[in-house]
């Protein structure tokens, strides 16, 4: 069968399917804020869903400049991605833990988006229409810079404190002192192992990978 599908066809699917991924963030920005303890987290994220409606509103213009209607069609990498930022948000109580969990969902929907809009912006130029690129590569420096300022956020304290909450916790399960002494030892011993499915470290991680993905980002052709 004869391959007709033109970079203009994938170009139109794929900004019906952001245009549906941003809709969706935009409903999931404000739980994430209502969740979270750290009053910097919530300010970063009502900042970003002011962003991420006018994320929405430059998809809407680029479907203009296309003649096209603004259609939608589900994003289900998206849908994933916050499905599982959802279930920590009812799965865990409110505290740093919870905050570095909504951090580490937040991470993986801003480097979601900047894989889209580094692809779009690349195709809107081949395509020839810079005007629709502009409005691209404005959306995709605010995802980076959301990016950067979740790690920073982790960075500043909230892996910290999480990592904290989780020793008190520890601590309070502790009855007899021997003992407590005993775990402790215990669980400075058991501390690499368990520290690699820590919330703590895993942002760490995550937050290094954070860093290697934005330079990747930035060497990539598609820039
Ligand atoms: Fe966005
Ligand atoms: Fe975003």
């Amino acid at each position: 069968m004869k391959d007709t599908t033109t970079l203009r066809d994938l170009f139109t699917e794929e900004l019906q399917d952001i245009l549906h991924g941003e809709r969706q963030l935009v409903k999931a920005l404000p739980k994430m804020a209502k969740a979270a303890t750290s009053p910097d987290l919530r300010d970063a994220l009502q900042n970003h869903l002011a962003e991420t409606e006018e994320h929405v509103a430059r998809i809407e213009q680029a479907f203009d400049l296309l003649d096209e209607s603004a259609k939608t069609k589900v994003c289900a990498g998206l849908q994933g991605i916050i499905e599982e930022g959802s279930n920590a948000i009812k799965e865990h109580d409110k505290g740093a833990a919870l905050d570095a969990a909504i951090i580490a969902g937040g991470q993986r929907a801003e480097h979601y988006e900047i894989a889209v809009y580094g692809t779009l912006t690349a195709w809107a130029k081949a395509l020839g229409h810079d005007d629709i690129a502009a409005l691209l590569s404005d959306t995709l420096e605010e995802e980076k810079a959301a990016d950067e300022k979740l790690t920073e956020l982790a960075e500043a304290g909230i892996n910290d404190a999480a990592q904290s909450s989780r020793g008190a916790n520890a601590e309070d399960e502790g009855e007899d002192e021997g003992e407590e002494d005993e775990e402790r030892e215990q669980a400075a011993g058991r501390g690499n192992g368990r520290e690699m499915a820590s919330a703590g470290a895993s942002s760490r991680g995550r937050n290094r990978s954070t860093q290697g993905q934005k330079s990747n980002s930035k060497g990539r052709s598609q820039k």
